[in-house]
């Protein structure tokens, strides 16, 4: 044994540095596709083989995958190898079956190609080269795709050379399942972000709750007081007095902000919503009807496009009419010099599916991620509050709302609610 340079486990020195090398690669810093090919041309260079490819295999599309490649173009160029291979044809599912490497050695001329298929596989990528060598890539039981060695001239590999080449393809093997590790894990950190900014407008919402009930009880007062004055106000005032329209006004509108509150409070402070069996298309035709006259105005065209016949769901009216009406309002105020406004419902699927387009220029692409926060406006006197109210509004009906933003043509808000059976809904009403 003395007389050779031997490595640890009986290797000589050269495979040692070639394990070494592949070890330096499947650790370095390099982006996962540098790293594979580099391997790639590695596994080229200690076997002698013209060119080593590497196949994923994808479970999804039940198909092998080109990831990476090395050597050069000569017979790969009359015979460019496939970037997929589908699963049951080439060497490639041979080896995946037996979870052994495959190796071939022409005989005779394309004897190669035509061997494989008395094996029960074609191999189209065969063509033109005499000998291949397809390793299994596995961890733990885990197919993860195949190595393929080509060569145009004839090549047989020694035992230590398979052993070495069983190593590095383990080293491989390795990367590739921490790539796969490392996208899992990227993928459930996004999902925590996003989880995490959902339970952060959550407690937004609940701290908006509290002050809302604050707020509606410091305005309570003053209101009683201004509607108690109006109506006595009323009782003075004779019959035939203008002024009489003027004193109605006055107690339409502290009703209204009195409801308005006592909406906004009850809504934010629990969130039970009352749930019966309504028609969408109802509910929409009222919260667009107060809007027709204002719209006229202010040279809006106004159009409606209701789905035919009813559009069953479970309903709080009240509150999704205030969903609307907040919608609605921020399409009016986009089209100061006028427009377009479309209202329109629709069936799909399983979802009643309410539109509010407008053509008001739409919503500026850096602030698009934040319209839904409490108290974001960029309006002299909103208060921010519309949208995040309409989310949590069609949140508690279990229903979705996206806006679909063209820059500078305009902004449409699609809110998706259940469908509900009719004949279901009765029966829980
Ligand atoms: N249809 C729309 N077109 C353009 N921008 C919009 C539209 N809808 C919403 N926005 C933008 O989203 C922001 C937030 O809207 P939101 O309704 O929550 O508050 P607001 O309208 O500013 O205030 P408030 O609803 O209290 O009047 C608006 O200030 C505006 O910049
Ligand atoms: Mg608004």
């Amino acid at each position: 044994m003395g007389h050779t340079q031997r490595g640890t486990k009986g290797l000589p020195s050269s495979d040692c540095a070639i394990i070494e090398e592949a070890q330096r690669l499947t650790l370095g810093a390099l982006p996962l596709e540098g790293k594979l090919k580099k391997l790639c041309a590695l596994m080229g260079r200690f076997t002698g083989f013209d060119h080593c490819l590497l196949y994923l295999w994808d479970a999804d599309k039940r198909a092998f995958v080109l990831r990476a490649s090395s050597g050069g173009n000569y017979p790969l160029r009359r015979n460019p190898a496939p970037l997929s291979y589908g699963e049951g044809t080439g060497a490639a599912s041979m080896v995946k079956r037996r979870k052994k490497p495959l190796e071939l050695v022409r005989k005779g001329q394309d004897e190669l190609f035509r061997a494989g298929r008395g094996k029960g596989f074609a191999d189209v990528g065969l063509e033109g080269f005499s000998s291949a060598v397809i390793h299994p890539l596995t961890a733990a039981n885990v197919f993860y795709g195949v190595i393929y060695l080509k060569s145009a001239a004839i090549i047989r590999l020694s035992e230590q050379r398979r052993r070495v080449l069983n190593i590095v393809a383990l080293q491989m093997t390795e990367t590739v399942k921490c790539a796969e590790f490392a996208s899992d894990i990227h993928a459930e950190h996004e999902e925590l972000v996003e989880a995490r900014a959902r339970l952060l407008n959550s407690q937004k919402l609940l701290s908006l709750g509290d002050m809302a009930a604050t707020l509606a009880h410091e305005i309570r007062n003053p209101l009683l007081s201004i509607g108690g004055y109006a109506a006595r106000l009323k009782i003075h005032l004779d019959g035939d007095c203008k002024a009489i329209a003027y004193v109605n006004s006055m107690l339409g509108g502290v009703q209204r902000v009195e409801r308005l509150m006592d909406g906004m409070v009850g809504f934010l402070k629990d969130s039970v919503v009352e749930l019966r069996p309504e028609d969408m298309n109802d509910i929409v035709a009222e919260a667009v009807r107060v809007f027709e006259e204002e719209a006229g105005e202010r040279g809006i065209e106004l159009v409606k496009d209701l789905q035919e016949g009813r559009l069953p769901v479970m309903a709080d009216r009240d509150q999704l009419k205030i969903a609307f009406d907040n919608i609605i309002v921020n399409a009016i105020q986009s089209m100061d010099k006028g427009g377009r406004l479309s209202v329109s419902t629709s069936k799909s699927g399983a979802d009643v599916v309410v539109r509010v387009a407008d053509s008001g220029g739409g919503i500026e692409p850096g602030i698009l991620d934040r319209i839904f926060n409490p108290f974001f406006t960029t309006k002299k006197r909103g208060t921010g509050l519309g949208l995040p109210i309409t989310s949590a509004i069609v949140a508690r009906h279990l229903g979705s709302i996206v806006v679909d933003n063209a820059a500078g043509v305009g902004a449409t808000f699609i809110m998706k609610f259940k469908f509900v059976d009719a004949k279901n809904a009765e029966g829980k009403g």
